[in-house]
C-alpha cells in the first residue's frame, strides 16, 4: 500500500525527517528555498500533510489548490499564517507546538528586557569600535531592573513565565493586560495584577508584548500607546511583527519618547524598518526567541507526532480546530 504524502515546507533536523519517513513518502526542503506561494502550492498539491514554519501562508487559495489536504502543522505556536476558519471549512486540521518552547521563549523575552535596560548591545558596539578609552560615571547608565514595574501584554503560558520571571527572580512588581482577567491562583503564582491597558502603558517601566497577532492586535502598539508611556521605559516585543508600529516606534526612539526598544519580531519581517536599524538604544535580534537547540528539536517532534498523530493512528496531539476530527 502506497505511504502518505506529506510537504516539509522548510528545513528541519535529519532525524526528525527520518523519523516523518517510516511513516510518509516526504518531499523535504532541505535547501531551504524561500517558496514563492505559487511554488507552495505547486508542491502541496499532491499531499495530504504539510509540515509549515511561521513563514508559509496557508490560506484559502493554497486550499482551494490541495484539495488533498488533511493536516498543517506547524513548528510554531503561533499560528498567524494560517486562516484557520478557511481550514476549518475545507475540513483541514491545523496544529501548533505549545507548551514545548514557553520556558526557553520566556528566558528570551528576559534576556531581551535585560540587554535593552541595561544597553548591552548599545555599549558592546562602542567597545568593538574602538571607542573606549576611558570610564565615565555616566557611560550607559540605564534603567533598573530589579524592584521595577514589570508590564506584561497578553498573559497566555509565555507572559506568565516572563511574569514568574520578574516577581520571583527580580523583585518586580507585575502588572498586566490581557483580553481576559486570570484566575486567582494563576495570578498569584506569578505575583501578577490585572489592570486596564492604559494603567499598564502608564506605569510599566518595562512593558513586554506577548499577545497573539490577529487583526484586532494589529498596531496595539502605535504613536497613541508610546505617548502614554513613561520616557524612561523600555518596550520589548518577542509577540509578532505588526503588533508594534514599527515606523511609529522608530521615530519615538529617535525622540527619545521612550528610553530603548527590544525588538524580536517585525512587520514584514525578514526586513526590518529601515529607520529603526538607524537608532541606538534598540536591541534588534532576528526572531530566535525559542531558539534553542532543545526547544527546536521539541517543536520540531511534536509537528512531527501531529502529522503522524493524525494520520497515522487517528489522533493529532495538539489541534487548533479540533472540530475537524468530529466532523471527520
Ligand atoms: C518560531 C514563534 O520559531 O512559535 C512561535 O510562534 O514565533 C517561533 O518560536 C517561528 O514562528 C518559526 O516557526
Amino acid at each position: 500500500m502506497s505511504r502518505p504524502r506529506i510537504l516539509v515546507a522548510r528545513a528541519v533536523f535529519p532525524e526528525v525527517l527520518d523519523k516523518l519517513s517510516q511513516h510518509f513518502e516526504v518531499q523535504s526542503n532541505q535547501p531551504d528555498e524561500i517558496w514563492s506561494k505559487p511554488a507552495l502550492i505547486a508542491a502541496l498539491k499532491d499531499k495530504v500533510g504539510a509540515f509549515t514554519t511561521g513563514s508559509e501562508r496557508i490560506d484559502a487559495e493554497v486550499l482551494a489548490a490541495c484539495p488533498h489536504l488533511k493536516i498543517c502543522a506547524n513548528m510554531a505556536v503561533g499560528f498567524n499564517n494560517f486562516d484557520v476558519d478557511a481550514m476549518t471549512a475545507r475540513g483541514v486540521l491545523a496544529t501548533n507546538t505549545p507548551d514545548v518552547l514557553t520556558e526557553t521563549t520566556a528566558d528570551f523575552g528576559f534576556a531581551l528586557l535585560m540587554a535593552t535596560a541595561r544597553r548591552v548591545t548599545e555599549s558592546e558596539h562602542y567597545l568593538r569600535a574602538g571607542l573606549w578609552t576611558k570610564w565615565s560615571y555616566d557611560m550607559f547608565a540605564g534603567a533598573e531592573v530589579h524592584g521595577s514595574t514589570l508590564g506584561i501584554l497578553g498573559m497566555g503560558r509565555i507572559g506568565q513565565g516572563i511574569a514568574r520571571r520578574g516577581a520571583h527572580g527580580f523583585g518586580m512588581k507585575v502588572i498586566y493586560h490581557n483580553r481576559s482577567r486570570l484566575d486567582a491562583a494563576s495570578e498569584a503564582a506569578c505575583k501578577a495584577t490585572y489592570v486596564s491597558k492604559e494603567q499598564l502603558l502608564r506605569e510599566a517601566d518595562h512593558l513586554v508584548l506577548v499577545l497573539p497577532y490577529s487583526a484586532s492586535s494589529h498596531h496595539a502598539i502605535g504613536a497613541a500607546e508610546i505617548a502614554q508611556m513613561k520616557p524612561s521605559a523600555t518596550l520589548v516585543n518577542i509577540a509578532r511583527g505588526g503588533i508594534v508600529d514599527d515606523a511609529a516606534l522608530a521615530q519615538a526612539l529617535q525622540d527619545r519618547r521612550i528610553a530603548a526598544a527590544g525588538l524580536d519580531v517585525f512587520e514584514g519581517e525578514p526586513a526590518v524598518h529601515p529607520e529603526l536599524l538607524k537608532v541606538p538604544n534598540v536591541v534588534l535580534t532576528p526572531h530566535i526567541a525559542s531558539a534553542t537547540v532543545k526547544t527546536r528539536l521539541a517543536m520540531a517532534d511534536l509537528a512531527a507526532d501531529n502529522l503522524i498523530g493524525y494520520l497515522v493512528k487517528g489522533k493529532p496531539l495538539t489541534p487548533l480546530n479540533p472540530q475537524v476530527l468530529a466532523a471527520a
